[in-house]
């Protein structure tokens, strides 16, 4: 966490003809907003092929010397085929990215590990807006999935994992899809949380514990099921609960 670390929110709206893109960001990580930002032309070279991941649109690149990661949202499942990348309203504070980036900032005050916000944009085509959330990147990270993918994760970084899920649930953070893929580890074991998207504060009662918990087990198994040799097994499992209940 960046101890002298001090937002300062702005507002603006660009685009040129034909688009008209409102913007919130962080004026203390970046000095110029434009379209680059949300559409980059010039693409880092690093060892992440986020475009496979999500239904997002992730792209990651280097604008005004920081690694980025620019997110365009997307539908998935059904809706996908039909509304593509629009999302209904006309509201500013409650479209997808403004209201990710809020999240993130609240999360990031707190302390939580989470990416750190930079901007978030929305343009406006009549009743629909399309939304993007730029990110800062979390350098030489792995999804928990990716992780399993290659190698078995020791005991005691599942504990890790457990204890970083509980942070977030003391917090009244309720994370809407908390899945193997939007858990982040970096190469020296830290442990992120990403992907806030329709996540929202809220008392996290036993109940509402649970079932995040579960959400995460039942994508750990899908993983299992579906690709062979994926390290996880019951005693993994184990050690994220035991983590997770741990008293620090
Ligand atoms: N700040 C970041 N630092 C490093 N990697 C990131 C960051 N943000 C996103 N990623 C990578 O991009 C992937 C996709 O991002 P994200 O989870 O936010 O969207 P998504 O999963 O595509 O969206 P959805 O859950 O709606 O399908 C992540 O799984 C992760 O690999
Ligand atoms: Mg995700």
């Amino acid at each position: 966490m960046s101890g002298a670390f001090e937002q300062q929110v702005q507002m603006v709206s660009i685009g040129g003809p034909g688009i008209h893109r409102q913007v919130l960001y962080d004026a203390s990580r970046i000095q110029q907003v434009s379209e680059q930002l949300f559409a980059p032309q010039q693409f880092a070279q690093l060892d992440i092929d986020a475009n496979t991941t999500g239904r997002a649109q992730v792209v990651v690149h280097l604008y005004e010397n920081r690694q980025l990661v620019s997110k365009h949202y997307h539908r998935g499942g059904m809706a996908a085929a039909l509304l593509g990348d629009r999302y209904l309203g006309r509201s500013a504070e409650n479209s997808r990215g403004f209201r990710e980036w809020c999240m993130l900032s609240a999360m990031q005050k707190q302390g939580l590990p989470v990416p750190v916000p930079i901007a978030a944009s929305r343009i406006q085509s009549g009743l629909w807006y399309r939304a993007d959330l730029v990110t800062e990147l979390i350098p030489d990270a792995q999804t928990l999935a990716d992780w399993l993918m290659r190698e078995p994760v020791e005991s005691a970084q599942w504990r890790q994992t457990g204890r970083v899920i509980r942070r977030f649930h003391n917090s009244n953070v309720h994370h809407a899809d908390l899945n193997a893929r939007n858990i982040l580890i970096d190469i020296s074991g830290q442990v992120f949380l990403i992907d806030f998207d329709k996540s929202a504060f809220r008392k996290t009662g036993k109940r509402l514990r649970e079932q995040n918990l579960a959400r995460l087990r039942r994508s750990l198994d899908k993983f299992a099921r579906q690709q062979a040799g994926f390290h996880f097994s019951d005693s993994d499992w184990r050690a994220l609960l035991a983590g997770y209940a741990d008293k620090a």
